[in-house]
């Protein structure tokens, strides 16, 4: 039957396609969930993110007045003061439309990359630039390699460009970059590798990814996240960005979530070819960053005493994370983040007795490391607590583990 047979068909006999074989008749009772609209095939499928708990929630939760949160790999040192004063300035003109653009921004983003604006695309958050890319680069059929556990965000981007998972251990809780090269086919469109990665906190070396960068095809786009970049040790730090003039389908992705302590203002970017940025503007949501955003953001990036004290805050204390692991006599991955991942057996249990003593940690069930708990780097204050909580805790733990054994 051609379609304007079907058209033709009167009102009430009309044949039901295939595809909507399911369909209730009209006035049929409602369904408990989801009607009368449904997702797209897929979309079901998709976890939604599991943020950590806020620390006005445990308060509340647990009759708390005192809360530390140490759960979400936030930069514990408060944000740039240049940037507050530049965000509160911007806030006169919002009664206008940001330069959807960002041309100030991504100038000043090219120059402190050595590249052309046209080399630089914005997000609301690095996540929005990965997303992006999914969106653009990945179809139905097509694949994308990426480690397991993978940051959550790597994953969800896939689903949502309706991409195939193709995931590749972990190996020593790194990215094992030539398995992730030995398991790219001619239907891989993405390679995602987050370094430092993201729950184990390791980096990998600049000889392996410029091994796989050349052996990667030249139509694979290559992501490097590289959220916790100035985090690393000096002598293990580079950055895929180096690789762009000869690997143009390497695109280094950026944050000023993490060093530059702006989360909450959403601002990441990529670093790219410019064919690369030309597609995602297509794609992208006209107005990209909002103003305050974005004069806050421009301000961080020449804030360069803020950004040195956060560094060394923040390698003082995962150093100090890992010995309170140790001193605990628990196994903890060396980390060069903001975060230490540690080995606590039941670790549900564990996060709901530190939960108690007023310290948010991030279980590792929901990031694919069961057993394990991923703690940011916090003050040093925020760090005595954890110590101070981690014995309690683990009586806490055997005692309530024992209980609902018996
Ligand atoms: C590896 C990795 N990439 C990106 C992000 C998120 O960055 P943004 O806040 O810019 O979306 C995170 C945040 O935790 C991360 O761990």
């Amino acid at each position: 039957m051609t379609k304007a047979e079907d058209r033709a068909t009167p009102r009430g006999t009309q044949r039901v396609p295939a595809n909507q074989a399911q369909r209730a008749p009209p006035g049929s009772p409602k369904p408990a969930a989801g009607y009368p609209v449904q997702p797209r095939a897929g979309v079901e499928a998709i976890a939604p993110y599991v943020p950590g708990r806020s620390i006005e929630e445990v308060k509340r939760d647990y009759g708390l007045n005192d809360v530390v949160k140490l759960a979400s790999n936030e930069n514990p040192f408060g944000p740039s003061p240049r940037a507050v004063e530049a965000a509160a300035a911007a806030l006169g003109g919002v009664h206008r439309y940001p330069d959807g653009a960002s041309r100030d921004l991504r100038a000043a983003l090219a120059r402190h990359h050595g590249l052309e604006r046209e080399n630089v695309i914005m997000g609301n958050g690095s996540d929005e630039v990965i997303t992006l890319l999914a969106l653009a680069y990945l179809d139905e059929g097509s694949e994308a390699v990426l480690a397991v556990p993978p940051y959550s965000v790597h994953r969800t981007a896939v689903l949502v460009g309706h991409g195939k998972l193709v995931s590749v251990p972990l190996r020593h809780y790194t990215h094992d970059l030539a398995a992730m090269a030995a398991a790219v086919t001619e239907r891989v469109r993405l390679i995602m590798v987050a370094n430092p990665h993201n729950p184990t906190g390791t980096a990998v070396t600049e000889d392996d990814l410029r091994r796989l960068a050349a052996v990667a095809p030249e139509d694979v786009v290559i992501i490097v996240d590289e959220a916790y970049y100035d985090f690393v040790d000096d002598d293990l730090r580079f950055t895929a960005r180096d690789l762009l003039d000869r690997n143009p389908n390497v695109v280094t992705v950026r944050t000023f979530s993490k060093v530059h302590g702006l989360p909450g203002l959403r601002a990441g970017y990529g670093l790219a070819h410019p064919d690369i940025v030309s597609t995602l503007d297509r794609i992208r949501p006209p107005f990209g960053l909002n103003s305050v955003a974005q004069a806050a953001a421009l301000a961080a990036l020449s804030d360069s005493q803020y950004m040195a004290r956060v560094i060394a805050g923040t390698r003082v204390g995962r150093a100090r994370l890992l010995e309170i692991a140790r001193g605990h006599g628990l196994e903890a991955i060396p980390s060069q983040a903001n975060f230490v991942l540690m080995r606590v057996g039941d670790s549900t249990a564990f996060t709901e007795s530190l939960l108690r003593l007023g310290v948010i940690v991030r279980p590792g069930e929901n990031l694919g490391m069961p057993g394990w708990v991923r703690v940011s780097v916090g003050t040093r204050e925020e760090l005595d607590r954890f110590d101070a909580a981690l014995d309690r805790a683990a009586v806490d733990t055997q005692e309530r583990v024992r209980g609902s054994d018996g």
